[in-house]
């Protein structure tokens, strides 16, 4: 069996730091999570060459293909034999790696202002199967039609209305899907509702993560998101100084098709509480409301369920 993705993700990573001095790709770094914090549209690419590219990479990439792994194994069930996959603005190509390990077969397509993120997403993938392209494209330009489309951390450097013209393209290359990914954070989910309020009045339905397609049910000064466990490299904690051999990557994400049933199941909006005899667990419900549920052992099946299932997973609620 071929090593996890993550593993050879870090080793492309690693091989393509060899020898860059660190002080400059740190000072990237820093710079990147400033601008990322501070938010806002960019009148220019925020990746301002190679060297911004790289630390981008180093720094986020691994974060993103699992954030992206996590939201298509959490949406993948209702997506079965992908063939092809579009990724707008996908830089370095975190969201092509994670498509690759969901779909295997499926062609992938980058789609990239910035030639030299999409230069290094083609060296990081040198030695990967599979085909996945890397081309040049501005936001605005024609969009190759595609079973499913990805917008993968983008939204937030673009303005409200371009953020809305880049959803229309999405809606009308997309055969099959179309999948918004953002940080897990309160901007982040807000971005996501407005996404998914474009592809519901584009009477699309969204699969993942609402269970339903009425109003979010999850009110300021709460948000719905989620988490992936990312396992750092030690260039990673070098370039993010940061302690731990792990962080979690928030992530807020909606996932809709041009039709099809909805799932009928709930999903667990946070860590399941396990206690002695009992799994508390808060869910989004089919009927559009969020709520808290205790399954005790007295449950018996549905308790054992219980004990194994994690945040973001979906969860029988009949
Ligand atoms: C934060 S990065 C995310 C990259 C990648 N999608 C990922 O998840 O790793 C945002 C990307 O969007 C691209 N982007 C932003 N505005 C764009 C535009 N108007 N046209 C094409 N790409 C754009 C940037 O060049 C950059 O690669």
């Amino acid at each position: 069996m071929s090593r996890a993705a993550d593993l050879r993700l870090r080793d492309a990573l690693d091989a393509a730091a060899a020898g860059v001095p660190r002080g400059p790709l740190a000072a990237s770094v820093d710079r990147l999570i400033g601008r990322y914090r501070e938010g806002g549209a960019a009148a220019t690419p925020i990746l301002a060459g190679a060297t911004d590219v790289l630390a981008y990479a180093l720094y986020r990439m691994p974060a993103t293909l699992a954030a992206c792994s996590a939201m298509f194994r959490q949406s993948a069930f209702r997506l079965p034999g992908i063939a092809t996959v579009v990724d707008l603005g996908g830089g370095t190509g975190a969201a092509a790696w994670a498509a690759r390990e969901t779909w295997p077969a499926a062609r992938i397509t980058v789609l990239d202002q910035v030639a030299e993120a999409l230069q290094l997403g083609r060296q990081l993938r040198a030695d990967e199967s599979g085909t996945v392209d890397f081309v040049r494209w501005r936001a605005g330009a024609a969009v190759p039609a595609a079973d499913l489309v990805t917008v993968s951390y983008v939204l937030s450097e673009l303005s409200a209305p371009d953020q809305e013209v880049l959803l229309a393209a999405a809606l009308a290359a997309a055969g099959r899907a179309v999948a918004v990914i953002e940080p897990g954070t309160p901007s982040g989910h807000q971005r996501v509702l407005q996404a998914r309020r474009v592809l519901l009045d584009a009477g699309w339905q969204v699969i993942a993560p609402c269970p339903h397609q009425d109003a979010c049910p999850v009110r300021p000064p709460d948000w719905c998101h989620f988490s992936a466990r990312v396992e750092r490299s030690a260039t990673h904690r070098q370039l993010k100084r940061g302690e731990l051999g792990h962080e979690d990557e928030k992530f807020s994400y909606v996932v809709a098709v041009p039709d099809g049933p909805p799932t009928g199941d709930a999903r667990i909006l946070r860590h399941p509480l396990k206690r002695k005899g009992l799994v508390e667990l808060q869910l989004c419900r089919p009927d559009g409301t969020a709520s808290r549920d205790v399954v005790t052992k007295r449950q018996g099946a549905a308790y054992k369920e219980a004990r194994d299932v994690r945040w973001g997973d979906t969860w029988s609620d009949g």
